[in-house]
């Protein structure tokens, strides 16, 4: 399973590279605008900063257009930025229809705000690289996102879909286990999940036990 990092934040994608597990980045609007990157050049240069911290993984620039010219001609724009951009696109009709046409042109998509199953297979019809399903916001609104995930895999495994399942909007550890067991080829989390995977108290102890032993007989 891939593990992306779910923020514009370069400081955060810095620690997530270097710790060696880093395969991506996904930003949206609001992760850009919580780092204080406004003005379409700074937005641009800033991409293209993420994706010379992350060599070689694929990095989702989201378009705000609605309409499919609009769409279009800002993930064409975003495509040529670097080879490593993935035009992330909302799933709406327009989003969709210009999902079709990234594909049929070779440019890598990711199909965001993914919220039913129905969605995700139309999704894979048009041809998305990715398909990103929110597991957080359905579990705040007491839908299982995780049933979300086993179900898009599912699918996916019904016909050989090549669409990659990310999910997305994952809030804690334990989703990005239930998400691996649910067989979802990639998560994107921020980094205070990943980290968190690191942590257990018998390893702590153990750990304490081991240096105090070898401390006993040197020094
Ligand atoms: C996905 O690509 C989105 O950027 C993201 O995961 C949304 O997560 P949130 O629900 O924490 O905003």
């Amino acid at each position: 399973m891939k593990f992306f990092i779910d923020t514009a934040n370069l400081d955060q994608i810095k620690e997530a590279q270097e710790l060696g597990v880093l395969d991506g980045v996904t930003t949206n609007p609001s992760l850009m605008a919580k780092e204080g990157i406004g003005g379409a050049q700074n937005i641009l240069d800033h991409y293209v900063k993420i994706c010379n911290i992350v060599k070689g993984g694929d990095i989702s620039a989201e378009v705000i257009s609605t309409d499919f010219k609009g769409i279009v001609a800002e993930g064409e724009k975003l495509a040529a930025l670097h080879p490593q951009i993935v035009v992330k696109v909302p799933m709406i009709k327009d989003g969709v229809k210009a999902l079709k046409y990234f594909s049929d042109k070779g440019i890598k998509t990711n199909c965001t705000l993914v919220f039913s199953a129905g969605q995700a297979l139309l999704a894979a019809k048009a041809g998305a690289t990715y398909v990103s399903p929110f597991i957080g916001r359905l579990d705040d609104v007491s839908t299982s996102g995780l049933r979300l995930i086993e179900d898009i895999v599912t699918i996916y495994g019904n016909y050989g879909y090549e669409t990659e399942v990310l999910a997305a909007s994952i809030r804690h550890p334990m989703h990005i286990v239930d998400c691996a067991m649910a067989g979802a080829d990639v998560v994107t989390c921020p980094l205070s999940a990943i980290t968190a995977l690191l942590n257990h108290p018998l390893t702590d102890v153990g750990l304490e036990k081991f240096l105090e032993d070898y401390r006993k007989v040197n020094s």
